[in-house]
């Protein structure tokens, strides 16, 4: 009895380890077969979470059309990813360029990608521009920019793929947003504006594409971390504090957001906030105690104000 009371806790977790990393593995097959074959487009596969969302699309055996804005990165990024794949289940990605906010070009674009495959599966709007500064610092040139490359960018390669997938009645959008679609702070005007526009756009879209069999999602993280921000390796403080805190100090990482695209893909989500408790937690008070919130950043920017003064 004694004896069987000592091996019966660690015998559990194992058993709870096995089964989660069942769950897990059966998961990930699920997820894989889902996209399979599927032409998949990713804006600006060069970015940090573009190049995990390539990785893991093209592990899982999609036909992938990869655009972004400088050759030279787009062919790094397909030597990464034909080295490492096995070619007797993987496709050769086709390379594109696209600036997305050169909108006048992005027809074009849109044939070019067309051409590769004759149709598009899944369109994954990565692509965007970060801004950072006070609203009177910012020219109105360059907030006009950054709509073009968040807004305009988006909605025009979107409408120009539409038709293929409305008349074969099948097709998948996702819009990788951000948390700042959902809730303003100070000194991110431009950025977060471009980010709410869209989301309202491709809610309204999601609506009307129900009776087409399109779905569309919106992925929303909070902050992705990069790679020279994690802790080093083989560090034992550096993982615990890894496994603690990192989403709140670091991010989250790339690999963690491409996988739950992935996720969103392969069961059809409609909506994912990728989020730490405290981020959440303002998106839910902006949305039922919006006075709340306001007093909270206004408060923020009071704080930082005085330290400035005081420094
Ligand atoms: N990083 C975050 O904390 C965070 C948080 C929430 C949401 N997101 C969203 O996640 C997505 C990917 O962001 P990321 O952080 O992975 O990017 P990133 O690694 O910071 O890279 C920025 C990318 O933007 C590209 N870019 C800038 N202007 C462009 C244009 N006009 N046309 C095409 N590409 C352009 C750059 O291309 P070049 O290298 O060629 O200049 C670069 O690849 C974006 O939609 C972003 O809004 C990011």
């Amino acid at each position: 009895m004694g004896i069987l009371a000592i091996f019966a806790l660690p015998l559990l977790l194992l058993g709870i380890s096995g089964i989660i990393h069942i769950y897990q593995s059966v998961m990930w097959l699920v997820s894989k077969s889902a996209v399979q074959n599927k032409v998949v487009v990713i804006t600006d596969a060069i970015s940090g979470l573009g190049k995990e969302c390539s990785r893991v699309f093209h592990a899982g055996g999609a036909r992938l059309v990869l655009c972004g804005r400088t050759w030279e990165k787009l062919e790094a990024l397909y030597d990464a990813l034909i080295s490492v794949a096995d070619p007797s289940v993987t496709y050769t990605p086709k390379l594109i360029l696209l600036d997305i906010s050169d909108i006048n070009c992005i027809q074009d674009v849109a044939k070019e990608i067309l051409n590769c495959y004759g149709c598009v599966d899944i369109l994954i709007n990565n692509a965007s521009m970060k801004v950072k500064g006070a609203v009177q610092s910012i020219s109105l040139e360059l907030d006009k920019k950054i709509m073009d490359a968040n807004y305009f960018g988006p909605v025009t390669l979107t409408k120009a793929l539409l038709p293929n997938m409305i008349s074969r009645k099948t097709g998948q959008i996702v819009l990788i947003n951000s948390i700042q679609g959902k809730i303003g702070v100070p000194f991110r005007a431009a950025y977060a504006a471009s980010k709410h526009a869209a989301v309202g756009f491709f809610d309204c879209l999601r609506a009307e594409m129900e009776g087409f069999d399109i779905c569309v999602s919106t992925v929303s993280p909070t902050f992705i971390c990069s790679y020279h921000r994690q802790p080093a390796a083989g560090n034992w403080e550096a993982s615990i504090w890894k496994f603690f805190f990192r989403k709140v100090a670091y991010g989250v990482h790339p690999v963690e957001v491409a996988e739950e695209v992935l996720r969103t893909v392969s069961r059809k989500k409609q909506e994912v906030l990728i989020a730490n408790p405290i981020p959440r937690a303002a998106v839910y008070i902006r949305t039922f105690f919006p006075e709340l919130f306001f007093a909270i950043v206004a408060s923020g920017i009071r704080e930082n104000l005085k330290t400035e003064e005081e420094n």
